[in-house]
Protein backbone atom coordinates (compact mmCIF):
# COMPACT_ATOMS: atom_id res chain seq x y z
CA UNK A 1 0.00 0.00 0.00
CA UNK A 2 1.41 3.91 -0.89
CA UNK A 3 1.74 5.76 1.56
CA UNK A 4 -0.96 8.37 -0.27
CA UNK A 5 -3.66 5.01 0.14
CA UNK A 6 -2.64 4.38 3.38
CA UNK A 7 -3.47 7.78 4.64
CA UNK A 8 -6.64 8.37 3.16
CA UNK A 9 -7.56 4.80 4.62
CA UNK A 10 -6.63 6.36 7.55
CA UNK A 11 -8.69 9.34 7.15
CA UNK A 12 -11.67 7.30 6.15
CA UNK A 13 -10.99 4.78 9.16
CA UNK A 14 -11.25 8.36 11.44
CA UNK A 15 -14.30 10.11 9.69
CA UNK A 16 -16.06 6.43 10.16
CA UNK A 17 -15.26 6.80 14.02
CA UNK A 18 -16.01 10.10 14.33
CA UNK A 19 -19.77 9.35 12.58
CA UNK A 20 -19.58 6.18 14.43
CA UNK A 21 -20.16 8.15 17.90
CA UNK A 22 -21.95 11.16 16.63
CA UNK A 23 -25.34 10.16 15.09
CA UNK A 24 -25.31 13.94 13.56
CA UNK A 25 -22.71 13.27 11.12
CA UNK A 26 -23.52 9.46 9.62
CA UNK A 27 -24.55 8.63 6.62
CA UNK A 28 -27.95 8.21 7.68
CA UNK A 29 -27.86 12.13 8.74
CA UNK A 30 -26.42 12.90 5.59
CA UNK A 31 -29.02 10.89 3.81
CA UNK A 32 -31.59 12.92 5.12
CA UNK A 33 -29.81 16.18 4.36
CA UNK A 34 -28.83 15.06 0.90
CA UNK A 35 -33.39 14.14 -0.12
CA UNK A 36 -33.37 17.63 1.40
CA UNK A 37 -30.85 20.07 -0.39
CA UNK A 38 -29.33 17.57 -2.84
CA UNK A 39 -31.58 15.06 -4.63
CA UNK A 40 -33.67 17.81 -6.71
CA UNK A 41 -30.45 17.81 -9.05
CA UNK A 42 -28.82 14.38 -7.95
CA UNK A 43 -31.40 12.47 -7.88
CA UNK A 44 -32.91 10.81 -4.67
CA UNK A 45 -30.02 7.59 -5.02
CA UNK A 46 -27.22 9.90 -6.11
CA UNK A 47 -27.36 8.38 -9.17
CA UNK A 48 -27.88 11.74 -11.13
CA UNK A 49 -30.62 13.43 -12.89
CA UNK A 50 -31.75 16.54 -15.69
CA UNK A 51 -29.63 19.37 -13.22
CA UNK A 52 -26.40 17.27 -11.88
CA UNK A 53 -24.45 14.58 -12.40
CA UNK A 54 -24.02 10.99 -10.70
CA UNK A 55 -22.34 10.83 -7.93
CA UNK A 56 -22.13 7.31 -6.79
CA UNK A 57 -18.93 6.25 -9.17
CA UNK A 58 -16.48 9.53 -8.01
CA UNK A 59 -14.34 6.24 -6.27
CA UNK A 60 -14.36 4.49 -9.40
CA UNK A 61 -13.27 7.44 -11.14
CA UNK A 62 -10.95 8.83 -8.52
CA UNK A 63 -9.00 5.53 -7.12
CA UNK A 64 -10.82 5.69 -4.05
CA UNK A 65 -13.32 8.08 -2.67
CA UNK A 66 -11.48 11.63 -2.15
CA UNK A 67 -13.10 12.59 1.45
CA UNK A 68 -10.64 15.64 1.69
CA UNK A 69 -11.80 16.76 -1.61
CA UNK A 70 -15.63 16.38 -0.94
CA UNK A 71 -15.16 17.67 2.82
CA UNK A 72 -13.42 20.95 1.22
CA UNK A 73 -16.20 21.19 -1.31
CA UNK A 74 -19.25 20.91 0.84
CA UNK A 75 -17.58 22.56 3.71
CA UNK A 76 -16.71 25.85 1.09
CA UNK A 77 -20.08 25.98 -0.21
CA UNK A 78 -21.62 25.26 3.12
CA UNK A 79 -19.59 29.01 3.97
CA UNK A 80 -20.76 30.52 1.01
CA UNK A 81 -16.95 30.59 0.27
CA UNK A 82 -17.70 28.60 -3.42
CA UNK A 83 -20.21 28.46 -5.65
CA UNK A 84 -21.42 24.38 -6.46
CA UNK A 85 -22.70 25.29 -9.62
CA UNK A 86 -22.90 28.56 -11.40
CA UNK A 87 -26.69 28.19 -11.85
CA UNK A 88 -29.61 30.47 -10.66
CA UNK A 89 -31.42 26.75 -9.58
CA UNK A 90 -28.25 26.45 -6.64
CA UNK A 91 -30.13 26.55 -3.45
CA UNK A 92 -28.33 28.29 -0.64
CA UNK A 93 -27.00 26.23 1.46
CA UNK A 94 -25.59 28.37 4.30
CA UNK A 95 -28.56 26.14 6.31
CA UNK A 96 -25.84 23.80 6.26
CA UNK A 97 -23.62 25.45 8.82
CA UNK A 98 -26.28 26.11 11.31
CA UNK A 99 -25.72 22.50 12.83
CA UNK A 100 -22.44 22.13 15.35
CA UNK A 101 -19.09 22.35 14.60
CA UNK A 102 -16.80 19.27 15.05
CA UNK A 103 -13.16 18.50 15.08
CA UNK A 104 -12.29 16.09 11.83
CA UNK A 105 -8.71 14.69 11.94
CA UNK A 106 -7.81 14.83 8.34
CA UNK A 107 -4.13 13.42 8.27
CA UNK A 108 -0.52 13.89 9.58
CA UNK A 109 -0.60 17.69 10.53
CA UNK A 110 -4.19 18.45 9.17
CA UNK A 111 -7.37 19.17 11.29
CA UNK A 112 -10.18 21.40 11.50
CA UNK A 113 -13.74 22.11 12.42
CA UNK A 114 -16.08 21.32 9.89
CA UNK A 115 -19.95 21.39 10.19
CA UNK A 116 -21.17 18.14 11.15
CA UNK A 117 -24.09 18.30 8.40
CA UNK A 118 -20.76 18.83 5.94
CA UNK A 119 -19.40 15.80 8.12
CA UNK A 120 -22.33 13.53 7.78
CA UNK A 121 -23.28 14.52 3.73
CA UNK A 122 -19.48 13.20 3.13
CA UNK A 123 -20.11 9.90 4.67
CA UNK A 124 -23.39 9.52 3.04
CA UNK A 125 -21.42 9.90 -0.22
CA UNK A 126 -18.92 7.72 0.89
CA UNK A 127 -21.66 4.82 1.52
CA UNK A 128 -23.61 5.38 -1.79
CA UNK A 129 -20.24 4.63 -4.09
CA UNK A 130 -20.41 1.97 -6.53
C1 LIG B 1 -29.04 23.02 -8.75
C2 LIG B 1 -28.62 21.64 -8.93
C3 LIG B 1 -27.72 21.01 -7.87
C4 LIG B 1 -27.94 20.88 -6.52
C5 LIG B 1 -29.16 21.34 -5.70
C6 LIG B 1 -26.79 20.17 -5.99
N1 LIG B 1 -25.90 19.89 -6.99
FE1 LIG B 1 -24.13 18.88 -6.80
N2 LIG B 1 -23.70 19.23 -8.76
C7 LIG B 1 -24.54 19.84 -9.68
C8 LIG B 1 -23.88 19.96 -10.97
C9 LIG B 1 -24.46 20.60 -12.23
C10 LIG B 1 -22.58 19.39 -10.79
C11 LIG B 1 -21.46 19.29 -11.85
C12 LIG B 1 -20.75 20.60 -11.98
C13 LIG B 1 -19.86 20.86 -10.81
O1 LIG B 1 -19.05 19.99 -10.49
O2 LIG B 1 -20.01 21.94 -10.20
C14 LIG B 1 -22.50 18.94 -9.40
C15 LIG B 1 -21.40 18.31 -8.84
C16 LIG B 1 -21.34 17.81 -7.54
C17 LIG B 1 -20.21 17.11 -6.99
C18 LIG B 1 -18.90 16.76 -7.69
C19 LIG B 1 -19.09 15.45 -8.41
C20 LIG B 1 -17.80 14.87 -8.95
O3 LIG B 1 -17.92 14.10 -9.92
O4 LIG B 1 -16.71 15.15 -8.46
C21 LIG B 1 -20.54 16.79 -5.69
C22 LIG B 1 -19.68 16.03 -4.67
C23 LIG B 1 -21.88 17.31 -5.46
N3 LIG B 1 -22.34 17.92 -6.60
C24 LIG B 1 -22.55 17.19 -4.26
C25 LIG B 1 -23.75 17.83 -3.98
C26 LIG B 1 -24.38 17.83 -2.68
C27 LIG B 1 -23.85 17.08 -1.45
C28 LIG B 1 -25.49 18.60 -2.77
C29 LIG B 1 -26.46 18.98 -1.68
C30 LIG B 1 -25.90 19.64 -0.52
C31 LIG B 1 -25.59 19.05 -4.16
N4 LIG B 1 -24.52 18.57 -4.86
C32 LIG B 1 -26.63 19.85 -4.64
C33 LIG B 1 -25.84 20.27 -9.42
C34 LIG B 1 -26.43 20.38 -8.16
Amino acid sequence: MTRRLLRSALAVAALGALAACNPFAGPAAGSRLFTENCAGCHADTGRGGPGGPDLTGIAARDGGFPQRAVLDRLDGYARGLMTHVDSEDMPDMSHLMTGRLMHVDLGPGASRMIPERVVALTSYLESIQR
